[in-house]
């Protein structure tokens, strides 16, 4: 009797063991303890045609209008970072030397304090300079990263990609203009600071829909 409950309680410690080897470890660990403000705070939300209130202006439209930070997963090209202009469902964006403008898998760019981010202007060739700036990853194409910047162009404000490694690095910003990309070595560059504003708690805008 003894040895038979002794057997059932070595059988479960064993089985638990087991649970937590095989629960309680991955292949890459991490820290589960970090200091939650530290995290860079923007996230995509799904584009269904409606400009979200977090989501963040990048560049202008041909009318003046705000243009939005968006994204499109294309199959044969990758993610594309590109923008989203008011009325439409599609992202603007460039692959080699073409416009694309998916209207499917694109999100759009959101976050809770967009006081955070910031346009930093450079060039190419001194990005490496940008020492401690957290750049927004806009995507990935040729399986390196892609990062957001802008340009002041045509009386516009236009939103593309750029790549941070060598040689890619070499192209500059790439934004769609009139059906084609168009380079440029001098550029904005999208960061985000996660410690400017501390952790101010921002005021959510109340709209009353009743009196409108
Ligand atoms: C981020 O913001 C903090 C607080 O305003 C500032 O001290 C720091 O210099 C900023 N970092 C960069 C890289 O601009």
């Amino acid at each position: 009797m003894h040895v038979h409950v002794f057997v059932s309680a070595t059988i479960v410690q064993l089985f638990v063991v087991h649970l937590t080897t095989v629960f309680g470890s991955c292949s890459a660990p991490s820290p589960h303890v970090v200091n939650s403000n530290q995290i860079p705070d923007y996230y995509w939300k799904e584009y269904i045609g409606i400009i979200p209130q977090d989501a963040v202006e990048g560049g202008t439209d041909a009318v003046g209008n705000p243009t939005y930070v968006g994204q499109a997963y294309i199959q044969k090209y990758e993610l594309l970072p590109g923008f989203i202009t008011i009325g439409c469902k599609t992202l603007t964006t460039v692959a080699y030397a073409l416009e694309l403008t998916p209207n499917e898998n694109v999100k759009i760019l959101c976050a809770r304090d967009k006081r955070k981010f910031e346009w930093v202007p450079t060039k190419k060739e001194d990005l490496h300079m940008l020492i401690g700036r957290h750049f927004v990853v806009g995507g990935s194409e040729v399986g390196k990263t892609l990062y957001i910047g802008r340009v002041h162009y045509e009386n516009r404000i236009i939103v593309g990609k750029f790549f941070n490694s060598v040689p890619l690095v070499n192209y500059g910003l790439a934004i769609p203009y009139q059906g084609k990309p168009v380079n440029f070595n001098s550029f904005e560059v999208l960061t985000y600071n996660v410690s400017k504003y501390g952790d101010e708690t921002i005021p959510v805008p109340c709209i009353d829909v009743r009196s409108q």
